[in-house]
């Protein structure tokens, strides 16, 4: 995917949240972002899903320009898979339609078609046996699972994913990482926030880190993670890497 950002300002009341965001790839496929909380890495991803509206610049994914007008957004956000922090499942729906009826409703799939295509993903991670579960019901990998399960049933070209893994123990962190692993050797394309440095490191082929709401850094995973040019960035990683 191309992609490039060109200068998002972003102000929630007095607070500056983004200032002056540039990114610009050629192309990347899984763009990796990370820094300190608060630092404005959740905020971006909204803005590129289409969730919020920047207060200046633009963005454009392969060459095409998002519009940042409600008629448009609404094609651009069903175009695009989203997966943000805890959970965004349905309560009220199983784990089976809260995949198959945004298909049905949004998608304008046939009723028979959107519960086939979610019974064939949900069987895919492992979840048929849980299909007719309540988010309750359901264990919190589980529940990030249909999470994406859903997030990639509409077979969007681009996956926006915000600590996916957040609130999960290590084995289920690990089972939903190789989910997402797996995804990107399918060759589709990510823009992920992690707080996990290993992972970033493994799935990353670009990593930018946001803190006060400026890219301090971008590049290579290597470079950033191994030997880092900034101070913000050395200070970030030696705070994380030692717990
Ligand atoms: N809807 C909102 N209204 C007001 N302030 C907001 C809103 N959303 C975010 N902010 C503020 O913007 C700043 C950046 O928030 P953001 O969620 O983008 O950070 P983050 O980098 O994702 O942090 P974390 O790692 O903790 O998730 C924070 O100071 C936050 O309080
Ligand atoms: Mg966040």
């Amino acid at each position: 995917m191309k992609l490039r950002v060109e200068s998002f300002t972003k102000s929630f009341g007095a607070q500056r949240v983004l200032q002056d965001v540039k990114l610009e790839f050629d192309d990347v496929h899984s763009l990796v972002l990370i820094g300190p909380s608060g630092g404005g890495k959740s905020t971006l991803l909204r803005i590129i899903a289409g969730l919020e509206r920047p207060d200046s610049g633009n963005l454009f994914l392969n060459d095409k320009k998002v519009i940042y007008q409600e008629r448009e957004l609404l094609f651009h956000r069903r175009s695009v898979g989203t997966v943000f922090q805890a959970y965004n499942l349905f309560p009220h729906l199983s784990a089976l339609q809260n995949i198959s009826l945004p298909l049905e409703k949004v998608h304008g799939h046939s009723r028979v078609e959107a519960k086939r295509t979610a019974k064939e993903i949900l069987d895919r991670f492992q979840l048929l046996e849980h299909a007719g579960k309540s988010p309750a019901q359901l264990s919190g990998g589980q529940r990030q699972r249909v999470a994406i399960a859903r997030a990639i049933s509409i077979r969007p070209k681009l996956l926006l994913f915000d600590e996916p893994t957040s609130a999960l123990d290590p084995e289920m962190t690990a089972e939903v990482l190789d989910v997402i692993a797996e995804l990107r050797q399918e060759g589709r394309d990510f823009v992920l926030v992690t707080h996990q440095m290993g992972f970033a490191r493994s799935v990353a082929d670009q990593v930018a880190l946001l803190s006060g709401g400026r890219i301090v850094e971008c590049g290579q995973p290597q470079q950033i993670l191994e030997n880092p040019n900034s101070a913000v960035t050395k200070q970030f990683l030696s705070r994380i890497l030692k717990y």
